[in-house]
């Protein structure tokens, strides 16, 4: 009777250390913001990396619209695929681990978004399905920026 009893809280121990390791890897690492967003708390060094990526991504949109429009679709190929997941590879783990999985989803999804954008361009060749792609493509930018921000941290 003893043992079974030191068995079930062993159990219940390692459920709530599961639950916690699990509940960490979903919410990343996050505080409340006052502007009803979440703050998701990166170090100065990771916030300029994602910062930068942030940058490019409106160099890479002005690329592939422009190029779109210019009916380039080797070009428009070839900077989609430079933005997306080939992109993310750089990318250390360490701040993958900060970042809430809804923004992680809405992530990738995005690289996977430039992804089939140079597919378009190189296989189909159709401007008007690329700029389609795009469009849906720019409502992750604005779905994400709606959720979430990168508060400076002063260290
Ligand atoms: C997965 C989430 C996510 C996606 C997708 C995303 N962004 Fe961002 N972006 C952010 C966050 C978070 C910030 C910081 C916003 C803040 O603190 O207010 C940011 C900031 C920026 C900034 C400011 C950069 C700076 O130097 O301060 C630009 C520009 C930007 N994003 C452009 C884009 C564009 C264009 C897209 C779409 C192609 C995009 N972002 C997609 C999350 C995202």
């Amino acid at each position: 009777m003893k043992n079974i009893k030191v068995l079930w809280t062993i159990i219940v121990i390692l459920l709530i250390l599961s639950g916690f390791l699990i509940n960490k890897f979903v919410s990343g690492k996050v505080a409340k913001s006052d502007d009803g967003r979440i703050s998701v708390l990166l170090s100065k060094d990771e916030r300029n990396l994602v910062l930068a990526e942030m940058r490019a991504f409106v160099v890479s949109l002005q690329g592939v619209s422009q190029a779109i429009t210019a009916r380039d679709m080797e070009k428009v190929a070839d900077l989609a695929e430079k933005a997306g997941m080939a992109a993310e590879a750089n990318t250390p783990g360490s701040l993958l681990q900060k970042i809430p999985l809804g923004m992680k989803q809405l992530g990738f999804d995005t690289r996977k978004k430039f992804d089939e954008i140079a597919e378009t361009a190189r296989h189909s060749k159709e401007p008007v399905k690329a700029r389609k792609q795009l469009d849906a493509l720019m409502k992750n930018c604005i779905a994400c920026h709606m959720t979430y921000r990168l508060p400076e941290i002063i260290e």
